[in-house]
């Protein structure tokens, strides 16, 4: 087990901040145009490294029960602050603790947003051993490893560290649906995500229409598969497991 004390303290990683769902509901969008709506039949979410919430806005709007695993204690305190609703329970605990721990309801999704290269390879099997186990779909966002920006954005970040985030290169469509299958699991959807770098993305989101031209831009996920800033995976249990 990664030890993640010190990696993730309080004021990093400001990069992760958001203050409202703005940038998560075009991430959303911009998935659902490849996995179809199929995910909203489920009624709780369980998002798993929830940081500081930035894809988690959308989640508390669309569905019913929301728990957000967190084990930095200074991020699940940000999460606290950012989701007071009855419906979401912030757990500042990590995935491993939190499936020993508690029953997973039915009809729910998990959500992993770049949580996955920061997991040891055995841990991630775990992980998906586990999921397989509840029947439950997935969705799993990672950084792309074929945008060369990535590099410079981890060379370049002060919060960032190239031992701590280097793994997203092994992460790619072939080598983490290799890991998924052998637990189980069967890739239902993929495609690179957010053609923009995020930050440009934020800031084309706050100008008038400049939602609906985004979408339109991640047309070009197929053309230009390597502009993504992220790739999902969209994920069930295999027919034959
Ligand atoms: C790169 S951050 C991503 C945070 C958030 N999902 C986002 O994209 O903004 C990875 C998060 O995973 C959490 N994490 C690390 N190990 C974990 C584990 N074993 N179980 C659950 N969360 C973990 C970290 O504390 C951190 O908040």
């Amino acid at each position: 087990m990664k030890n993640i004390d010190g990696y993730y303290d309080q004021d990093t990683h400001d990069y992760m901040r958001c203050s409202d769902g703005v940038f998560a509901d075009f991430i959303f969008a911009s998935m659902a145009q490849v996995m179809g709506d199929d995910y909203k039949k489920c009624r709780n979410a369980i998002e798993l490294g929830a940081g500081m919430g930035r894809f988690s806005f959308t989640l508390v709007n669309r569905f019913s029960g929301v728990w957000l695993i967190e084990p930095a204690r200074a991020f699940a305190q940000t999460l606290r602050e950012l989701f007071p609703q009855e419906h979401v329970r912030v757990v500042d605990t990590t995935a491993e603790a939190f499936f020993a721990s508690t029953p997973v309801p039915p009809d729910s999704i998990f959500f992993c947003f770049h949580l996955l290269h920061h997991l040891l390879r055995q841990q991630r099997k775990e992980l998906f051993s586990f999921i397989h186990s509840t029947g439950a779909p997935a969705v799993f966002v990672e950084p792309n490893p074929w945008n060369p920006l990535l590099l410079l954005q981890i060379f370049f970040n002060k919060d960032m560290s190239v031992k701590e985030e280097i793994e997203y290169l092994r992460l790619t469509r072939r080598g983490l649906s290799r890991e998924l299958a052998a637990c189980g699991m069967q890739v239902m959807a993929h495609a690179p995500l957010c053609m923009l770098p995020p930050f440009a993305a934020m800031k084309a989101l706050r100008i008038s229409g400049g939602a609906e031209k985004l979408i339109r831009l991640e047309r070009l996920r197929r053309l230009l598969p390597f502009m993504g800033s992220y790739h999902f995976f969209y994920c069930s249990r295999a027919l034959n497991t």
